[in-house]
């Protein structure tokens, strides 16, 4: 692996929680092996935290191998980049500690993923939930990443990251970088299809969510009953959110401009505009399935890559890890 002084360090997450949807793939996954060419990237699988919301274990094990699969077929190439677990490297949860007590209580509860979490999941609001951002900084910080392509549900999440990163530069002395938050121009948030106005999301049962692993047919018929206005006319406007969205993911994937998408359907109706968005949506997600199924069929390639990958990380991250024991000033009796 090309390791250059040079190149900028690029850290990224999705939660295997389940399938991953064309939200996880238009707003992160899919600039992520763009990303590879110039930067020294690290991919990982967020494990440790899926568990804050109550998991099956034998499915997450599962979904945890399906989503190394999809991170392969949507092109992340484990020689130019560094895919692990998570969950394989403890300086992830050793760091998080620490930072832990360098994060305020008002800062976490300003966190609206908490909030909304928190009603959705109000049998068990567990403390996990409410310190996720930390963990979440403490990903970043220990890679000392410059950049972290997400959506824009994320961002909040980053500047936490960026502000624990300066009080405890300050406290002590230049420990981490401070890392920029990267979001697409478009496609950095997809809405439900069933009600525009919410984020789609893994834990959407209907249809409004459209998951990488669906078949063509499924992608046809759920755009087809995807929830548009009366207007009639494919244009992207305030209060339109149903047709906004599709033109977001129209635009997302074929790199069309919204004046371009205006142009391309002035005149026609919406059944013609969802049949276009659905043919680009099957058709790109037709491309990585079959990807996804061959690396399917080869388990001990995988798994050998997350066993590589992961000693790579935490290589790299129990550097950072000692630096930051030693500025806190936990005795080290071996020096
Ligand atoms: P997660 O698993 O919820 O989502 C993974 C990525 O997908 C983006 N995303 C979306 N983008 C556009 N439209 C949507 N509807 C949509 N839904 C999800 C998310 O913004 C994210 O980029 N906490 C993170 C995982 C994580 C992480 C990290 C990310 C853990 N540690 C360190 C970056 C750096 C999460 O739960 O993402």
């Amino acid at each position: 692996m090309e390791n250059t002084v040079a190149k900028k360090v690029v850290l990224s997450g999705i939660q295997p929680s389940g399938t991953l949807t064309l939200g996880n793939y238009l707003g992160a996954l899919r600039n992520w092996a763009q990303m590879q060419e110039d930067y020294l990237c690290y991919y990982m699988l967020a494990d440790l935290h899926t568990i804050t919301v109550r998991q099956v274990p034998a499915e997450f094990r599962q979904n945890c191998f399906k989503t190394a699969a999809i991170y392969l077929a949507a092109g992340i190439d484990p020689q130019k980049s560094t895919l692990f677990l998570q969950s394989m490297v403890p300086a992830h949860s050793q760091l998080a500690w620490v930072l832990d007590c360098y994060t305020m209580m008002g800062e976490l509860n300003r966190m609206t993923q908490f909030k909304d979490k928190s009603t959705r999941h109000e049998d068990h609001i567990n403390g996990g939930l409410y310190t996720y951002p930390v963990l979440m900084a403490a990903d970043i910080l220990l890679y000392q990443a410059d950049l972290v392509p997400v959506g824009k549900d994320q961002l909040q999440h980053l500047e936490l990251t960026r502000d624990v990163a300066i009080r405890f530069n300050h406290a002590y002395s230049e420990t981490f970088k401070i890392p920029r938050g990267l979001t697409n121009e478009t496609g950095a948030k997809i809405m439900s299809l069933s009600e525009p106005t919410k984020k789609m999301s893994k834990s959407e049962m209907g249809d409004g969510t459209i998951f990488m692993l669906d078949s063509k047919d499924v992608v046809m018929r759920k755009i087809r009953k995807a929830v548009t206005d009366s207007d009639g006319e494919v244009r992207y406007a305030e209060g339109k959110h149903g047709i906004n969205n599709l033109m977001s993911i129209y635009s997302a994937i074929t790199g069309k401009s919204f004046d371009d998408i205006e142009s391309e359907f002035a005149g026609k109706g919406y059944g013609d505009f969802k049949a276009a968005v659905g043919e680009v949506v099957a058709d790109e997600l037709g491309k990585l399935q079959s990807e996804y199924e061959r690396y399917m069929a080869d388990k001990a390639y995988i798994n050998q890559l997350l066993i590589e990958g992961s000693e790579r990380a935490s290589y790299v991250a129990r550097k950072t890890l000692s630096k930051v024991y030693r500025k806190v000033g936990f005795y080290d009796p071996t020096k």
